[in-house]
């Protein structure tokens, strides 16, 4: 009778697929009303020869049993976590992100190595509006009204404000060192990226571009000082070992004496190299702070002297990277962005590389 049962049972927990089911197949088997427990309950009742027959039988269903269905268990058990294991499997060879979609663009990008570069001269980086007083702008920096330098900047004017007040687009990011000189004591070392406008377009000029600015204004500044500043600046900015500048004498209205630098270089390759060559490549403007300037600005120039200079940020990026054409930078062609992006995270340092 009890083979039956045993065979029974045993089959039961062959077939169980699953820990609840061999749990159920456990507890109709030995639990309180088991069949099994039932039948050890029995022995209760029986007389002492019955008893010596049932009792090892039943005991030896029961150990059997037992042992069956832990060892089914621990199979069980080891099936569920290689089926987790596949289930949760990890290709580490797969990348660990999707590659990024965006670029950083290529003017953002020597925005970023301008400032690296002239914070490691010890300029700290100012700012001023796009739109800007036209007393900033221009009247400041000894450009008034009737000027006739005021010619040399076609300017966007915006329409007056009630107060009578003139606001234009910016012409140069120059009034930055208005703002600068108006709120900071001297001595002051800023360098100031920024969009800019004036009213042009063709290959080399779009209406909006950008343009750097460096003022520095002490006690003692001289034109030896923005001559190794500018060398410096250039031969980081085009990571070469020497480059070699000349200046021309020009004019602006905010410097006297005024110096316009150029650069020499090579264009016999097809490219552009710098610090060789027998060609020269205007970069910058620049001279000493005319003293009217510093007035203007609450500055003391019997004390006080200094030197500024500015170029084009978009003009230093078609150098340095090769892009021949100023307006494909605002066009926002996805397929221009992917070639002339950079990486997000390759952040221009000195020490880490500017552009890599
Ligand atoms: N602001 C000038 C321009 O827009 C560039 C410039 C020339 C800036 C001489 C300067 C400077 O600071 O000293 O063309």
């Amino acid at each position: 009778m009890t083979d039956i049962l045993e065979k029974e049972i045993l089959a039961g927990i062959a077939a169980a697929a699953d820990e609840a089911a061999l749990e159920a197949v456990r507890v109709a088997a030995l639990g309180k009303k088991g069949t099994i427990s039932d039948l050890l309950k029995s022995l209760g009742a029986m007389s002492p020869e019955e008893k010596k027959v049932n009792g090892p039988a039943f005991n030896g269903l029961r150990d059997r049993v037992q042992k069956a269905i832990v060892a089914k268990k621990s199979e069980l058990e080891a099936a569920a976590l290689n089926a987790r294991l596949a289930s949760e499997r990890v290709d580490i060879t797969l990348p660990v992100r999707p590659e990024p979609a965006g670029s950083v663009h290529p003017v953002s990008q020597v925005f970023d190595e301008v400032v690296a570069i002239f914070a490691d001269l010890g300029f700290a980086v100012a700012e001023g509006p796009d739109v800007e007083y036209d007393d900033y702008n221009f009247t400041k920096l000894n450009i008034p009204p009737d000027h006739p330098a005021r010619q040399m900047h076609d300017t966007f004017y915006v329409a007056k404000q009630a107060d009578g007040s003139q606001h234009v687009l910016r012409t140069h990011t120059s009034p930055v060192q208005v703002r600068t000189m108006l709120n900071q004591k001297p001595p002051i070392r800023i360098i100031s990226p920024g969009r800019t406008y004036r009213v042009d377009s063709d290959a080399t000029h779009s209406p909006m571009f950008h343009q750097y600015e460096g003022l520095v204004i002490d006690e003692v500044t001289h034109l030896g000082h923005l001559k190794w500043v500018l060398e410096e600046f250039y031969k980081a900015f085009f990571e070469v070992d020497k480059v070699e500048l000349r200046a021309r004498p020009s004019y602006f209205p905010f410097t006297e004496p005024s110096l316009e630098w150029d650069i020499r270089c090579d264009r016999s390759g097809g490219q552009i190299k710098f610090g060789t060559g027998n060609d020269w490549l205007e970069v910058a403007g620049s001279g000493m702070v005319n003293p009217r300037v510093l007035e203007n600005c609450g500055i003391d120039s019997s004390k006080y002297q200094g030197y500024a200079f500015g170029g084009g940020i978009d003009r230093l990026a078609m150098l340095k990277y090769g892009i021949p054409d100023i307006r494909s930078f605002f066009e926002s062609d996805l397929r221009w962005l992917k070639a002339y992006g950079f990486a997000a995270l390759d952040i221009p340092t000195l020490d880490g590389g500017l552009s890599r």
